[in-house]
């Protein structure tokens, strides 16, 4: 049974990726990204994977990722932002150890999505259809053990209050 993770969920631009890296070299853990598990097994940018093969089959690659999640312990893991969105999703998250949602305002979460990296899920959408994207996933980021509100902070602060709130009543876990 793996235990011990410390698992962060939330939508494009929530700076999963860089306050997991910090959180786990301020922890002493490793770190590690389903995106990048993705992107070493299949060997395809994800950008590509999603224009030659669908969201589909990159939703299928998820199921692999977290499977192979389970092998994880003590280790900080982010995850892409549908990833926890879909059925079961959550529940196998929630087995690997603490889930963390990093909640933010919505506008502050595309500036910073649109500014790193591509997105291929924010491609030819409306601002509408993106709004609806992000509140149809609210539901399952909700089922966090733990919400971290990042909106307004920097990095380092946002790292503060997530070591902050794993030393609360679920260090247990940890
Ligand atoms: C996705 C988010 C991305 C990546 C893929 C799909 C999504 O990860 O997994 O482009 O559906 O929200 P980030 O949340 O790190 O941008």
């Amino acid at each position: 049974m793996p235990t011990g993770n410390v698992v962060l969920v939330g939508f494009m631009g929530a700076g999963k990726s860089v306050c997991g890296r910090l959180l786990a070299r301020r922890l002493g853990r490793c770190f590690v990204e389903t995106d990048d598990m993705i992107v070493a097994r299949d060997g395809r940018p994800i950008p590509v994977i999603f224009r030659q093969d669908g969201e589909d089959v990159f939703r299928r690659l998820e199921t692999e990722a977290v499977a192979a999640l389970r092998l994880k312990s003590s280790d900080v893991i982010a995850t892409g932002g549908g990833l926890p969105c879909r059925e079961g999703r959550m529940d196998a998250l929630r087995e690997l150890g603490t889930v963390v949602w990093l909640r933010g305002d919505l506008a502050e979460l595309l500036a910073r999505a649109r500014r790193t990296g591509a997105r291929p899920m924010l491609n030819g959408r409306t601002p509408e259809e993106i709004e609806s994207l992000y509140r149809a996933r609210e539901p399952f980021y909700a089922r966090a053990h733990l919400t971290v509100d990042t909106a307004g902070l920097g990095i380092d602060q946002v790292v503060a209050r997530l070591v902050g709130a794993l030393r609360g009543p679920h260090a247990a876990r940890l």
